[in-house]
């Protein structure tokens, strides 16, 4: 078990800066879930972590300690890829035994299959262990690959995307299995993904990275309800947060090019947000709903039926805006309807930099 801290890292490969002054805090036991999209430097974050690049600068800290001058296997953090690497021609117990196996461990034989059982049982993978890996189904396959990384007992998992090679039924049940697999094992897990809803349904923890930089980090509900700028507003969350530039005349919202209002709920929230400042209103899909008798109407543009919800796209002059709502709401293509927002539920963004002016006070 292992707490693990990164100090101002940047990494750069010759002239290109992949890591910008990073900072992360991942606390002993903790699952903690990297999120962002590709070529955001998640995986050259791990890889420092492991011990396979070196950063240009900052520290990488394992339980307080300063590993800069320690190898990969002085480390004992086990890295799990997206590629299962297992060894096609011999079976599962082997590709299980292989980790253990090397003269520097030396375990006894009877610890050897000990640990080899107890993955397999945890992974429920023990009618397999007989069977060639290359007779494996991907799902099995990628269980294999962190049962190997299991029999290490590793002091910190690092997990690169290790679920995206999957199809999204057996990518759902992992998610869950490995969440629990964490939960039994205490152990302190670092998980890779560009999937939002892998990231918010795993995490105790999200750091979102964008371009080299940790935009935020907090809990999945902190991320969603109160995103630090306008870039995690609408990276998490599916269909994302709708976003319409305005300002705030006499506390009412108004939006400025479409000339649309809708109440406010001001209170400590609007601080910050002088009169005609212009601002970036935010509203989560689901807290925007039709009624009629709502203060603003809009034409049904679109229409898509997700079973127990559906998410409709309202045009209002050119502007689109998502609005999550009951299955049995029965609306038509270019049918008029009204809506309003949940005034609570607004978040204020700064025109200008973005920034969430709650997070800017
Ligand atoms: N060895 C390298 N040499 C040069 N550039 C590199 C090297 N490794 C990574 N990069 C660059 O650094 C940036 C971050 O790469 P990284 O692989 O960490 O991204 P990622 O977030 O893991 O992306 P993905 O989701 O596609 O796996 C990218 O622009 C990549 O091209
Ligand atoms: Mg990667």
């Amino acid at each position: 078990m292992a707490h693990i801290q990164l100090k101002n890292i940047s990494k750069t490969f010759g002239n290109h800066t992949a890591l910008t002054g990073l900072d992360l805090d991942i606390a002993d036991g903790e699952f903690f879930v990297l999120l962002g999209e590709t070529g955001a430097g998640k995986t050259t974050t791990l890889r420092m972590i492991a011990g396979l690049e070196k950063p240009t600068e900052g520290q990488v800290f394992i339980d307080g300690v300063d590993v800069a001058n320690w190898g990969a296997a002085e480390r004992d953090v086990a890295l799990v890829l997206q590629q299962y690497s297992l060894y096609p021609r011999y079976t599962v117990r082997e590709n299980l035994e292989f980790p253990l196996k090397p003269k520097i461990r030396r375990l006894p034989d009877a610890e050897i299959k000990d640990r080899v059982d107890r993955a397999a049982r945890t992974l429920r993978i023990e009618h397999l262990l007989d069977r060639k890996t290359d007779r494996l189904s991907g799902g099995e396959m990628q269980r294999v690959s962190i049962g190997r990384a299991i029999v290490r007992k590793p002091r910190v998992f690092l997990m690169d995307e290790p679920l995206s090679a999957l199809d999204a039924k057996l990518r759902e049940a992992l998610r869950t299995e490995l969440k629990n697999l964490q939960m039994q094992l205490g152990a302190t897990f670092l998980f890779v993904t560009h999937d939002q809803i892998e990231a918010m349904s795993m995490g105790d923890k999200v750091g979102v990275l964008n371009h080299g930089r940790i935009v935020q980090t907090g809990t999945p509900h902190e991320i969603y309800n109160n995103p630090r700028d306008t870039y995690v507003a609408s990276f998490v969350g599916s269909p994302p947060m709708n976003l319409i530039d305005g300002k705030l005349v006499d506390g009412r919202a108004v939006m400025a090019p479409l000339n649309f209002e809708l109440p406010f709920a001001g209170g400590a929230k609007t601080g910050a947000a002088a009169d005609g400042r212009p601002l970036v209103f935010g509203i989560r899909p689901e807290d925007v709903y039709l009624e009629t008798g709502a203060p603003v109407e809009a034409r049904i543009h679109d229409v898509e039926n997700h079973g127990v919800e559906k998410i409709l796209t309202l045009r209002v002059g050119d502007a689109m805006l998502r609005a999550t709502v009951p299955a049995r709401t029965d609306v038509e293509i270019e049918q008029a309807v009204r809506f309003a927002w949940n005034p609570d539920k607004v978040v204020l963004f700064d025109k200008g930099s973005g920034i969430n002016l709650r997070h800017a006070s």
